[in-house]
């Protein structure tokens, strides 16, 4: 476990409580710690017009790259409720964008980390630039 979870785990949790959730009461956090050692935050954005929502992990991810990183070492998200968030599959192939099959996920709710997993785990076989014939 990474120096850096509890610091990662509470700057989610904060992203949580500003979640835009009206329409599903479903509020996500998630924090992405880049290979510059700097740390990234997002919460879901939902919209009235639904298909337009943005998930957490996504709003992370464009905070990453806005900022000029483009390697996500690890990425922590929670929600409240009693089941663990896993990345939806959109956001999976989104963090496989930047990450690789060993980058770790931390899945957790309030109280801490439920399961650590990785992107690998989560998306086998994953579709990526070495598909398309170019160079990561
Ligand atoms: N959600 C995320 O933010 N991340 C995921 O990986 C799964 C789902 C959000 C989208 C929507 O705002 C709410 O959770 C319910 O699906």
């Amino acid at each position: 476990m990474s120096d850096t979870l509890e610091p990662m785990l509470d700057l989610a949790r904060r992203a949580l409580a500003n979640a835009h959730a009206p329409y599903s009461r479903f509020r996500v956090g998630a924090c992405i710690r880049a290979e510059s050692g700097r740390l990234y935050v997002g919460c879901n954005v939902e919209n009235a017009a639904y298909p337009v929502g943005q998930c957490a992990e996504a709003s992370a991810i464009g905070a990453m790259v806005a900022a000029g990183d483009r390697k996500i070492v690890e990425t922590v998200i929670v929600s409240e409720g009693a089941e663990p968030c896993p990345p939806c599959g959109r956001c999976r192939q989104q963090l496989a964008e930047f990450g690789g099959p060993d980058t770790r996920v931390h899945i957790g709710g309030p109280e801490g980390v439920r399961i650590t997993t990785t992107l690998g785990e989560l998306l086998p076989m994953a579709f990526g630039p070495d598909t398309l014939g170019q160079a990561r």
